[in-house]
């Protein structure tokens, strides 16, 4: 069993989806603490019914990102997470997490890395007019939405297809591919190899 400290910033399906998959069965994990970058994000409220610890930061709070990074590191290693999964968190890790988490922070992003990177991942592919585009999970390191890539999936954009349904089947894959890629890590099956690539046995 593998415990998870989730940063996130908004609604927080996708931490929705990890505690269903540890309800289900599927994940062996325990998410241990919940950290938002804002007080008013709906995934505060999902850790809440689901009985998780949670916290947030405030706006005010990120103006020395040093300083709440080192915040964010205390909380995390206080609640003896193994692993930082970031689920829709729109602010950078900084050297304090990467350090206290070497190697065991994960994103996920909504594209075919190293394709799209950014906070709009999405609307960026549909706007490119790329025929394929998918969904991303990768280990987190200093340089945004670089880090060794665990896992992709790809989907073909639909001819005429809209913004809005492109955005709710890259959704609902994440949903799924990420739980999944959570228990390969769970299962001590993911591993980054001396060149950085990621080997998943
Ligand atoms: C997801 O699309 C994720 O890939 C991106 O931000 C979104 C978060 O959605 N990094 P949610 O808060 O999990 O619903």
């Amino acid at each position: 069993m593998i415990k998870l400290g989730v940063l996130l910033s908004g609604s927080g399906t996708n931490l929705q989806a990890i505690i269903d998959a540890i309800k289900a069965g599927e994940l062996d994990a325990q998410v241990v603490q919940v950290i938002s970058s804002r007080p008013d994000a709906y995934g505060l409220r999902r850790a809440c019914m689901a009985g998780i610890p949670s916290t947030s930061l405030s706006n005010g709070m990120y103006a020395n990102p040093l300083a709440a990074d080192e915040l964010i590191t205390q909380k995390m290693l206080g609640a003896e997470a193994d692993y930082i999964v970031m689920a829709g968190y729109m602010r950078m890790v900084g050297a304090p997490i990467l350090t206290a988490f070497k190697d065991r922070v994960i994103n996920i992003h909504p594209s075919l890395l190293p394709s799209f990177p950014g906070a709009h991942g999405i609307q960026d592919a549909f706007n490119a007019g790329v025929k394929v585009t998918g969904v991303t999970i990768h280990f987190a390191n200093e340089v945004y939405d670089q880090g060794p890539i665990i896992a992709q999936q790809s989907l073909e954009i639909h001819e005429g297809e809209s913004l809005e349904s492109l955005e709710e089947r890259i959704h609902a894959i994440e949903h799924r591919i990420y739980p999944a890629t959570l228990q390969l890590i769970a299962e001590g099956r993911v591993r980054i190899m001396e060149d950085r690539k990621v080997s998943v046995t």
